[in-house]
This record gives structure tokens, sequence and C-alpha cells, in this order.
């Protein structure tokens, strides 16, 4: 299985990328770091420590990271999360606390050592394969497959052989841990969700979490290990609809309808966002996000629908604050949900369409600090350093995220 360590600051799109990296098969979630942001580094870490106990993940532990970024005054992000980072409808805390307390010591090295051990054993099981291969004859070595862009980066391991970064918040744990321990960069593969190529969030060129921290972002998009960035154009095409919640909350659950059992095809629908946002070819050229679709659904058939549960019903709640305040800062009509989209390309990368190219960090200018320049023509020199998603096929994301919420609720 894959090992991943996600460093996060939860955040109702955060915590379904923790569901998602602690149920899907073939993943191994290592453990959970945070980082401020969209709340105090206080209130996500707590809220961390709540979503694994949710959603039945009490056995994976949570360090708490850096509480400010590098250089900057935080940042934080009260108006979409809600005072507690994880408010449910009309606010407040919606998740029980978990009697649990974060591990004790650093974060960069409690990741460290996770991401050593975890890199030893895939180096143990590559030699064991090999061997295997040897005794049957055949040609050994090769692992699973290069890493898409080794020929650019500055590391040799391919990807199958390397642990996952996740990354969903600020980028300051990442950029510290590969400072303090460089040779890090040999060891692992980092995903973000960040940054965009055209048009921000919170601010008119910038993404939160970059803008947060951009030096941060700026050692990391520098330091050569190899990057995966799943920008806003992407995460906007994700959309959180009512036939998505409806298929979330499970049949008999609050927004049920006559439509619900086929809505548990959720993925109708974010097919239609997917069509709504476009070749990769129109990503590259318009500098607009996609319109969230609202046009009505034709349900995708063969998905069975699951029965209504207090669990699905929390997801739903916490997904349906994150779809009213979508609503009131960013007229939205549908909530995307950025954080998972990265979990979904470690499990499948095939679903994804990416350009590698170069992308550097603005940090100076006033106007537009935190903007993650993308070159996506080549105009630049320089070489490119940064896998940018240009494209996702958003009911195969669906799809995986339905099959997690299912796999949670059983237990
Ligand atoms: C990012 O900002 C946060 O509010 C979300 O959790 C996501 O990681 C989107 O810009
Ligand atoms: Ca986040």
């Amino acid at each position: 299985s894959i090992p991943v360590w996600l460093d996060c600051d939860p955040g109702h799109d955060d915590a379904t990328a923790i569901l998602l990296a602690g149920h899907t098969p073939g993943l191994e979630l290592l453990g959970v770091s945070t980082i401020g942001g969209n709340q105090t580094l206080a209130k996500v870490t707590k809220n961390a420590l709540d979503v694994l106990d949710a959603v039945g993940l009490s056995h994976i532990d949570v360090v708490a990271g850096q509480p400010r970024p590098l250089m900057r005054p935080p940042l934080l992000c009260p108006e979409i999360h809600g005072d507690t980072g994880l408010d449910g409808p009309g606010g407040g805390r919606l998740l029980p606390r978990s009697p649990r307390s974060p591990l004790p010591g650093k974060a960069i090295t409690v990741i460290s050592r996770a991401i050593e051990a975890a890199y030893e054993q895939l180096q143990r099981e590559r030699t064991g394969q090999q061997q295997q291969q040897q005794q049957r004859g055949g040609e050994g070595g090769g692992g699973e497959g290069s890493w898409r862009s080794s020929s650019s980066s500055s590391s040799s391991s391919p990807s199958g052989e390397r642990v996952r970064l996740v990354c969903t918040g600020a980028l300051t744990n990442a950029a510290l841990l590969l400072t303090v321990y460089p040779e890090l960069s040999e060891m692992v593969e980092v995903v973000i969700m960040g940054g965009c190529m055209g048009v921000g969030n919170t601010g008119p060129v910038v993404e939160f979490n970059i803008q947060t921290d951009p030096e941060a972002a700026k050692i990391v998009f520098e330091s050569g290990v190899p990057l995966t960035m799943v920008p806003l154009e992407v995460t906007h095409t994700v959309l959180a609809t009512p036939q998505v919640l409806a298929a979330i909350g499970g049949i008999g659950g609050m927004g049920a309808t006559a439509a619900t059992a086929a809505a548990a095809g959720a993925v109708g629908i974010a097919a239609e966002a997917a069509a709504a946002a476009g070749p990769a070819s129109a990503a590259l050229s318009t500098a607009a996000p996609p319109p969230p679709s609202s046009s009505p659904v034709a349900p995708a058939a063969g998905t069975a629908a699951a029965a209504a549960s207090p669990f699905r019903h929390t997801i739903q709640q916490l997904l349906l604050f994150f779809a009213e305040t979508y609503k009131r800062v960013f007229r939205f009509e549908h909530p995307p949900l950025h954080d998972p989209v990265a979990v979904a390309y470690v499990i499948r990368p095939d679903l994804f369409e990416c350009r590698r190219m170069r992308v550097d960090v603005e940090t100076c200018s006033s106007l537009s600090y935190g903007q993650t320049v993308c070159d996506v023509w080549g105009q630049s020199a320089a070489p490119p350093n940064v896998n940018v998603v240009l494209q996702v096929d958003v009911e195969g994301v669906w799809r995986l995220l339905l099959e997690a919420v299912a796999r949670a609720d059983a237990g």
C-alpha cells in the first residue's frame, strides 16, 4: 500500500480529505499533522482529532505543526469554516470532542521519523519483490514504474517507492521539514491542494493556502522534491451539489427525494460539472473559474443507494455548512470540495490530466504575494519544477469519496 502523511488545517474539505485518506484500501495513512490556517492551530488540531475519531480512525495520531507562517502574521478563514473551523449548519460545533491529545514534540521531527520508517519499509518490500522476480527468472528491478516527471526532478526514486506527503493547508510545515531534513526530498513525493493558474479565491490572483505562507511555498516549490499541485481551476470543478449531498446522506436522510436513489450515483452530477469546466485546453486559456453548474442533473445509473445513518447525516451537515458559506461569500451555487482532490490524486493518478511546468511563487509584490506564477507555455528559461493538474475526472473523484464514506459508515 502507499504510505501517506496528511498535513492539513481542518476545515470542512480537509475533514473529507482525512476520511478519504483513512478509508481507501491501498493507502496507509501514517499520521496527520496540522497547520494554522482555516482556524488557529489550537482549533484545527482539536478538529483533526475530532474528525479522526468521528470517522472511525482514532488509531491515527495527530501532531500539531507551526502556529504561524514563517514571516507573516497568521491568516484565518472563519468566513468559510466558521468560528470553530468546522462549524455545522447555523454555526457552532458539530462533532463531539475527542478525548485524545496530539502527540508531544515537534511536528517535523514526528513526520520525518514516520516518513523514514515508511520509506525503509518500501525499500524492503522492493528488495523482496526483486528477489522473488529473480527467483522466478524475471528481470528484477524496475519498481512500479517511473515518476512521471523524473526527467526534470533532481531526485531519482520512482514514484511507487516514495512516501506521499499530502498538504492541504499552508506549506509552513512542509518547508521546515524539507529544510531541516533535506534528505527527505529523496523519499517523498509532495502533493498539494493550493495555488491557481489564473483567478484566486482570497485575492484576485492568489489561493488561500499559498497566500497564507508564500515564503514557505517558495521553499517547497524550489526544493527539487517531486511536487504535484492541484490548483483552484481543478478543485472548482468538484462541486458538492445537492445530489452529491443526498448520496452522502443516503436514502431516507435529510435531502432525500425521489431522486435520492439515483443520486447514489452522485457521479452523474459530477460528470456534468466536469463537462462545464471544459477540456484542459479551455482550463488553460480561460482567466475565470468555471461557472458552478446549476442545471438539472441526469442521474447516473448503476450505483446502489445506501441507507441513511447518523454518520452520513453528520458528514452531510458539515458539507451543508460549507455550502452555505460558499454561497454567501463566493456566490457559488454549490461548494467546491478542494482538499480530497489532492488525496484522490494519490489514489488514482490516472483520473488526472497534468502538465509539468515552471511555477514560481510571488513573495515580493504587495498586490499579488502568494501568486503561483505558472509558465503554462514554457516562456521561461527556468526548468519545470511542478506537475500541475489541469483537469480531473470529477465523477471518478466522487466515486472514491462515496466509497470511503460507505466504508467509514460500515465501521
Ligand atoms: C483551500 O483553503 C482552505 O480554506 C481549504 O481548506 C482549502 O485547503 C482552498 O483555497
Ligand atoms: Ca485546507
